[in-house]
């Protein structure tokens, strides 16, 4: 008989919540390939997923949440599949905008808006203008998004401001260096989750992970639920976070 999988919505309860949450959203066309599908159909099937996982945030409490949609490498794909991705985005805030607003999530672009086509632009600043000055949880989409291009860009946008005697270099240090990051005002992720079992971080928040957890899971996206987001807050729960230093003396009383 198959064992029954403990309820980890029901465990997490009463434990620390990731304050911020980053996604790597992996295995869409495997899934689809399994099933004898275009790869597409898998795209299709991780947006409901990416729907639950939005919603199920919102609900168990986490503050912010990140998910890499489309990287600055993913233009290497297929036209049509690019084109498909694109027009999913499009499709998805039209479904959830309404939805995400009423519940006062703040909607952001993490990337460059340039190069994405002009109904996807429109789209994501429709969603940014409409959520601004909402105070719930902050929903990051990661979209034309590469990390060091977001460092680069910081580092360009921090030498001139030191070039125009805005501020000096004596003055730059980490905290500083991270507002000018996309996520700039935003916690670091606490957990980051990647589907589809790759051992890769591909680009994503180099700088902010640091001192990240890390889950990987074997499930692909299209079959990730609000059970296993439950199982990796769970393990997160469990994990010993000592940001290189030594463990105090009542976290090792409280593992005792
Ligand atoms: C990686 O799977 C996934 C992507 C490159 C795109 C992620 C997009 C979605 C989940 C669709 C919904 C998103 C929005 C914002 C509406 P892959 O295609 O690399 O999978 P594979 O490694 O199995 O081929």
């Amino acid at each position: 008989m198959a064992k029954k999988k403990p309820n980890y919505s029901e465990l997490i309860r009463g434990g620390e919540i990731p304050r911020h949450i980053a996604i790597i959203m992996d295995g869409n066309g495997r899934w689809a390939r399994k099933r004898l599908m275009p790869r597409n159909m898998g795209h299709r099937a991780g947006m409901s997923s990416l729907k639950q996982v939005v919603q199920a945030c919102d609900e168990i409490g986490v503050k912010v949440l990140t998910v890499y949609a489309f990287s600055t490498e993913n233009w290497k794909r297929p036209v049509d599949e690019v084109d498909y991705l694109m027009k999913l985005l499009v499709e998805f805030m039209h479904k959830e905008l309404a939805e995400l607003n009423e519940k006062g999530v703040r909607i952001n672009m993490l990337g460059s808006p340039d190069t994405l086509p002009r109904d996807c632009q429109t789209e994501i600043e429709d969603a940014v203008r409409l959520t601004r000055d909402n105070q719930g949880m902050v929903f990051n989409i990661a979209l034309n998004y590469g990390s060091r291009r977001e460092i680069l860009d910081a580092v360009i946008n921090c030498s001139k401001d030191i070039a125009a005697g805005k501020m000096a270099t004596k003055d730059l240090n980490e905290e500083v260096f991270s507002s000018y990051l996309y996520t700039g005002g935003l916690p670091d992720p606490d957990l980051l989750i990647r589907t589809a079992g790759e051992m890769r971080i591909s680009n994503f928040l180099l700088w902010q992970i640091a001192y990240t957890e890390l889950w990987v899971s074997e499930c692909p996206w299209p079959d990730f639920t609000r059970a296993d987001l439950c199982h990796a807050i769970y393990d997160y729960q469990r994990r010993e976070r000592r940001f290189g230093g030594l463990i105090t003396k009542s976290q090792d009383e409280d593992n005792a």
